[in-house]
């Protein structure tokens, strides 16, 4: 399927746009948030090996506040104009964000403060909040027959999802009780299903339409398309359970599954690229590409860790690696380009030219950012191979910086945006009536 085909009667498939741009400026203050919090826990990042602190609680305002918010706003408006089927009701999606972004701060604020009340309620928030979530895109997937390497990816990431949050519930709850046979195992195995499946499978799935219709080239087949998700399903159940049950040896073959999935879906990828009709590739997409090149690293890491191999240096890497060298790095590449993409999409909707995306864009903060973000990915990595908290903390502030960037183009597309259909209506006037 040629991407064309993904943008014919999309126009008509777009939700408001406070629904999707409602979670990516959200995503965008906890971005600040997550940076700010890692710069002042940057002491707890070295040797982390688990724990409630200011460490866990930047962990999870980037994963829960930034990953996870973004992939909700994204999966709202991409699913119904990739199946062209129905996602909704809107006033559902709106709940979805009232319930979940309290959760996150609240659950945030008890990691940090190990306030067992903001846990509890926080955590229970975060679950409610992405268990609707769950539903409207399970209803979605379940009305499409064709597209399996999207929606079999999407199926594996809801079930992801399922572990992970009473995975997540379950520690929380241990940290008062103490009833968890091996907290640490079941941490190791959250984070799998976290990173690997919900986070994962969908940043697998959605590039399949994000990556054809972002450099204009033919899809990826569907046969590829049904391997990846099979694979990684398998590689996420050996992998999870063997963490869960300290089984360092299936869980390393549930690795090496994973890489073969990781080598399939590179390869259409690289495919997709070969066939592009837009040659000249942005900064976003080289932060696509550096996310392309951590993913395989990050699954070699967690070998070493599965292996038993200096578990006080390979645990905290394979966590920095997955969440901030894969995972943040994908994400804020793709929101880079997904928000001027819809705002431009948008633009025009009542009536006069719409906005042509290059307008809408600034480079420059773009560029900062990818190249701060870069900064800190490396400097914390050495920081934590060295065990030397001030590259961790010098890390921190580039990341912190990358952030401030970010939001600072994000800030400058919505002034464009307003100028150019403000622009509009004055050139619509009293006239047109
Ligand atoms: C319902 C949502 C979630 C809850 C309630 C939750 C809760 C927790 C808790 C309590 C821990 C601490 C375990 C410990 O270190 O003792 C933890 C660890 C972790 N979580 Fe989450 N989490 C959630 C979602 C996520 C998501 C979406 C991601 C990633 C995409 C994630 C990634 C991680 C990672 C990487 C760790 C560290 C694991 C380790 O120490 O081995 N979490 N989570």
């Amino acid at each position: 399927m040629f991407a064309g085909q993904f943008m014919m009667g999309a126009q008509d498939r777009l939700l408001p746009p406070s629904i999707p741009f409602r979670f990516f400026a959200t995503a965008i203050v906890f971005h600040l948030a997550g940076w700010a919090v890692l710069l002042a826990g940057a002491d707890d990042l070295s040797g982390f090996m688990g724990g409630l602190g200011l460490g866990l609680a930047g962990l999870h305002l980037i994963t829960l506040g930034v990953l996870a918010m973004t992939a909700m706003g994204a999966a709202f408006q991409l699913l119904p104009v990739a199946t062209s089927r129905q996602l909704g009701p809107n006033w559902a999606c709106r709940l979805t964000w009232w319930i979940y972004t309290p959760g996150v701060g609240v659950l945030c604020l008890g990691m940090a403060t190990q306030w067992m009340w903001a846990l509890h309620l926080g955590g229970t928030l975060v679950a409610v909040g992405l268990a609707v979530f769950g539903v409207l895109v399970g209803r979605n997937l379940l009305q499409v027959s064709e597209l399996p390497g999207v929606t079999r990816h999407a199926w594996v990431a809801l079930a992801s999802l399922a572990g992970l949050a009473v995975l997540g519930l379950a520690l929380i709850a241990d940290f008062q009780s103490g009833f968890l046979p091996d907290h640490t195992s079941l941490a190791a195995a959250h984070a799998i299903l976290a990173g690997y499946g919900f986070m994962g499978s969908l940043a697998l799935g959605f590039s399949y339409v994000l990556v054809p219709m972002f450099v204009l080239s033919q899809g990826v087949s569907d046969r590829d398309g049904r391997r990846t998700a099979t694979l990684t399903a398998l590689a996420l159940a050996v992998a999870a359970i063997g963490a869960a049950l300290g089984n360092g040896m299936a869980a390393a073959l549930g690795g090496v599954i994973g890489l073969i999935a990781i080598g399939l879906h590179l390869r259409a990828l690289l495919a997709v690229l070969e066939t592009r009709m837009r040659k000249r590739l942005e900064t976003f997409f080289r932060m696509v590409k550096a996310a392309w090149i951590m993913l395989p690293v990050t699954v070699l890491m967690g070998l070493f860790l599965a292996l038993g191999s200096s578990p006080e240096l390979t645990a905290p890497l394979w966590g920095w690696l997955l969440v901030f060298g894969w995972l943040l790095t994908f994400v804020t590449g793709i929101l880079q380009r997904i928000m001027p993409f819809l705002a431009s999409m948008h633009s025009g909707a009542n009536g006069g030219k719409p906005a042509l995306m290059s307008r809408l864009v600034a480079d420059r903060p773009l560029l900062i950012h990818a190249i701060a973000h870069g900064l800190a990915v490396i400097l914390v990595a050495a920081g934590l191979l060295a065990q030397a908290p001030l590259l961790v903390r010098a890390g921190a502030a580039s990341g912190l910086i990358g952030a401030i960037s970010f939001t600072l183009f994000a800030v400058e597309l919505m002034r464009r945006y307003r100028a150019h259909e403000t622009a509009n209506s004055r050139h619509k006037g009293p006239s047109s009536c």
